[in-house]
């Protein structure tokens, strides 16, 4: 037996209990240590360190398919404490699709999530995937709730990092860009300051908050005669990709020019010297904040997606009338 091939063993020791018939080689499995690892690649690159010891984890929900021996498909979820719950990855392979084990999946997943205690329930997943469309079917078609847009993630390409309205772009002279790494602990220390004082500044935006690991080179900020009051924070996420996570400039403090654009100009101007003009620039901005999406529209992005979430109140098993009927099943 390869080692792809799932092992029977485990799988009627394991199955939760759609399998229906013993000339059956369907069958549907909760993940175990020994089972995991089988289908790693059935779920996104980010949650395949979970399946390496699902044991560990304890709040780990997977629900596996096996056709023929194989895996072939797998839902994955997890309980997050206090009733909540979420749908971590759904995922059928190609060659089996439009059969109805997405739908199976996903409703074993549920069940089993409200089992482990998950009362309300929720996904997030992203567009441009040739498969959202089928996702938002199967999640309508199960009673979630309408999907809601809460990033649209935008990637532009040498366009962006050669426009020609970026020279546009000024500051009054008393202001000053600045790379981040020049940025001294008592001037975040009086941004605290402020901050505790006004409350000015989203906290999604606050710069010493959450932050996974600045690129000193690219991140700018924007120096005043009354401190920082500007910022934009960028990230390496892959050898050619920027994402730049926050940008703000205080307009409280603010008299002229267009700070903002001065600020992605000095670190697009970076980016491009030290990634070169064919690198990409990602970034994500909220739903609520549409005049920002407006403008990045308006910049010619490569490609735009938006992540979406949906929820739901999960029921048990009894509580529902149709639980593991109308599976066809598979012979070998
Ligand atoms: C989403 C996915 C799991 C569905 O698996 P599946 O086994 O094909 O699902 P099912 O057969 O149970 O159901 C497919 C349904 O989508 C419908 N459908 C197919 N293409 C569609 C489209 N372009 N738009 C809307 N609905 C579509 C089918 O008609 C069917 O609906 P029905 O049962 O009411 O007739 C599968 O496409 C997949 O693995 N995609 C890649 C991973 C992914 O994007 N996962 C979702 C986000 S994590």
């Amino acid at each position: 037996m390869s080692a792809s091939r799932y092992r029977d063993t485990a799988a009627s020791a394991m199955a939760v209990g759609i399998c229906s018939g013993s000339l059956t080689m369907l069958h549907s499995v909760l993940l175990s240590s020994e089972n995991a690892q089988l289908f790693r690649s059935l779920t996104f690159p980010s949650y395949r360190p979970l399946l390496a010891e699902p044991s560990r984890s304890s709040n780990l929900i997977g629900v596996g398919l096996c056709i023929r021996r194989e895996a072939a498909g797998l839902a994955l979820g997890r309980y997050l404490g206090n009733g909540e719950s979420e749908i971590l990855s759904l995922f059928v392979d190609k060659a089996c699709r439009g059969n109805g084990w997405g739908t199976q999946l996903l409703h074993q997943l549920e069940l089993l999530l409200h089992a482990r205690g998950g009362r309300r329930c929720h996904t997030v997943y992203m567009t441009q995937n040739g498969s959202a469309a089928t996702f938002e079917h199967l999640l309508s078609k199960q009673a979630w709730s309408a999907p809601q847009t809460r990033l649209v993630l935008f990637r532009f390409d040498r366009r962006m990092l050669t426009a020609p309205w970026f020279r546009r772009a000024s500051v009054s002279t008393e202001y000053e860009v600045v790379s981040w790494s020049e940025i001294r602990e008592d001037e975040l220390e009086e941004v605290r300051a402020r901050q505790q004082l006004h409350g000015h500044i989203p906290d999604y935006l606050l710069p010493f908050e959450n932050d996974g690991s600045p690129d000193t080179d690219i991140s700018v900020g924007l120096r005043s005669p009354n401190g920082v009051i500007g910022w934009l924070i960028a990230e390496r996420v892959a050898r050619d990709t920027i994402r730049y996570t926050k940008l703000f400039v205080d307009h409280t403090v603010t008299a002229s020019g267009t700070p903002a654009f001065a600020l992605i100009r000095e670190a697009v101007r970076r980016q491009a010297r030290t990634l070169g003009l064919n690198s990409y620039v990602i970034c994500g901005v909220r739903a609520e904040n549409q005049a920002v999406i407006k403008l990045l529209q308006r910049l010619q992005p490569e490609s735009v997606r938006e992540s979406r979430v949906s929820h739901k109140m999960l029921r048990s098993a009894s509580s529902q009338a149709n639980t593991a009927t109308g599976l066809a099943s598979i012979d070998d």
